[in-house]
């Protein structure tokens, strides 16, 4: 049966939330063309956006799943909109790393593109008010936000999963997976899936020859060429 968009239930920074009629086990994500940074203290509009993030984040969602990385898509239409499984969201941003850059290079005053040691997972805690601040494991059991250690452990596990293939996906597309972030949701079966999506919004991507940025980097450090960037990705990746 043909899906159809129902009420909002939320307007994100990067899209749209609707109910999907008839299927409460549903959600209608739309694109929209709106870049934000520093916690949206910086906006743009930019042109195609949303479409090159949806078709990225389709292209992404399609290969984990034939890697066995199961993930609430289900299916992409037109130029704005994916179907997905509803779920109820871990107030957890999943962070790996394999380079140094950003707010992390900041921190320990290590030059940026410094390589990590190993794949580095870090968790931040999902709350807009608080800037989302760095939280340890311990932070988050005893906050409750987690029940089980053994949940963190899965989640770490799982994004490492997705790291190897990520790497090995846009390495195949001459990019390098400097950083990524990713949103897990807990289906009503109680399954933790992979959720939001993965874009040039929410990775750190590098052209392998020049290390030129190819991600929001471009937009948050005014580097302009964001599109253009965004397209390349896309293109490269439909020429793997
Ligand atoms: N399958 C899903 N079911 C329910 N909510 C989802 C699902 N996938 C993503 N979301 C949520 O949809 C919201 C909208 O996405 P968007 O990226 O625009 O949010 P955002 O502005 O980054 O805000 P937030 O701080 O809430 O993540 C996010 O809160 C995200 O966690
Ligand atoms: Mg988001």
């Amino acid at each position: 049966m043909e899906n159809k968009k129902g009420s909002l239930l939320y307007e994100g920074k990067a899209k749209k939330v609707f109910a999907v009629e008839n299927d409460d086990s549903l959600v209608w994500l739309e694109f929209k063309d709106s870049l934000t940074a520093y916690n949206a203290q910086k906006k743009a509009e930019m042109e195609e956006k949303g479409t090159i993030n949806l078709k990225i984040a389709t292209f992404i969602f399609e290969y984990l799943k034939s890697n066995a990385v199961e993930s609430h898509w289900l299916k992409t239409f037109g130029e704005r909109d994916m179907v997905c499984k509803k779920v109820e969201i871990i107030p957890l941003e999943v962070v790996v790393r394999n380079t140094l850059a950003g707010s992390t290079a900041k921190k320990f005053a290590i030059e940026e593109g410094t390589p990590l040691k190993a794949p580095l997972v870090e968790f931040y805690y999902k709350k807009d008010e608080l800037n989302d601040p760095f939280i340890s494991d311990d932070q988050i059991l005893a906050l409750n936000i987690c029940k089980e250690q053994q949940t963190l452990d899965q989640l770490k596990k799982e994004a490492l999963r997705v790291n190897v293939l990520l790497k090995d996906l846009f390495a195949k597309a001459k990019i390098d997976l400097i950083d990524f972030k990713l949103e897990f949701g807990r289906t009503p079966e109680g399954d933790i899936i992979l959720s939001d999506e993965i874009s040039p919004d929410s990775c750190r991507l590098w052209d392998v020859n020049s290390q030129e940025k190819m991600d929001k980097d471009r937009f948050r450090r005014d580097l302009g060429g964001v599109i253009e960037a965004y397209k390349e990705v896309l293109r490269r990746l439909l020429e793997v």
